[in-house]
């Protein structure tokens, strides 16, 4: 069982090009229905999840490119201003790894650019999940949402369904909120992409490394 399981996670990986077609409602409502499963702290289940299917998508998509071309970034949660070590190396083999794939050089600022604004194309997708989260329950509830989506990466690597998770989009939440039914108390974490991969789109050739277990856990005996 636990071989199929990580088999499954490290079968796994984020998708930035997606076929048109959509991935069917009954699908979708599998895979959040599994995810109901998850835990969560006094059992609050705080995930609060608006799934987009087309037309919709597009229609967010334009505006949220729009967004990103044209204001400045907000997100409810602010974003790291700085990764200290080991944390910055990953992030920049990261971003290596995916700028390769695409062809796109360190020096190419537009090639950049316009990798950045593809975040706000939903990279094609045909739905894009947006979770939010009361913030009057604070940092622990987060954590309840981040396991969630454990859940649902899991439950859609196993129906065949790509996924890309998104925090790009919380930094302009203004399109989303006019769009989608997110309540005043809520805060947006992150979205993510989901639909089927296209696989002639280079930057799904991407692929990233984990440390070895000895890097992020302890035993203590
Ligand atoms: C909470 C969260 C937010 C993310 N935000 C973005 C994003 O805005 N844009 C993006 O292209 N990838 C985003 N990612 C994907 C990560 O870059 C990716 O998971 C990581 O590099 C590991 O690669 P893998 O998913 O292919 O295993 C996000 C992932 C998580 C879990």
């Amino acid at each position: 069982m636990i071989a199929e399981l990580e088999a499954l996670w490290r079968g796994r990986h984020s998708v930035r090009g997606f076929k048109p077609d959509p991935v069917p409602r009954e699908t979708l409502t599998k895979i959040f229905a599994a995810a109901q499963a998850a835990p969560s702290w006094c059992n609050i289940q705080p995930w609060r999840v608006a799934v987009t299917e087309p037309p919709i998508t597009q229609r967010l998509a334009e505006a949220t490119v729009a967004a990103a071309k044209g204001g400045f970034p907000s997100p409810a949660i602010p974003f790291p201003l700085d990764y200290p070590p080991p944390y910055k190396q990953h992030r920049v083999n990261c971003g290596a790894a995916l700028y390769k794939e695409m062809g796109i050089a360190r020096e190419d600022k537009m090639g950049r650019y316009d990798a950045f604004l593809r975040n706000y194309a939903f990279f094609d997708a045909p739905h894009m999940a947006v979770v939010a989260c009361d913030k009057r329950l604070g940092p622990y509830a987060y954590v309840d949402v981040g396991i969630w989506l454990g859940y649902v990466l899991t439950a859609c690597e196993a129906l065949g369904v790509a996924t890309c998770p998104m925090a790009a989009i919380a930094a302009y939440p203004e399109p989303l909120r006019k769009e989608l039914p997110i309540a005043e108390t809520d805060v947006i974490l992150f979205g993510l992409a989901l639909g089927y991969a296209d696989d002639a789109v280079p930057a799904n050739r991407t692929r990233t490394t984990r440390d070895s277990v000895e890097a992020n856990v302890t035993f203590c005996s």
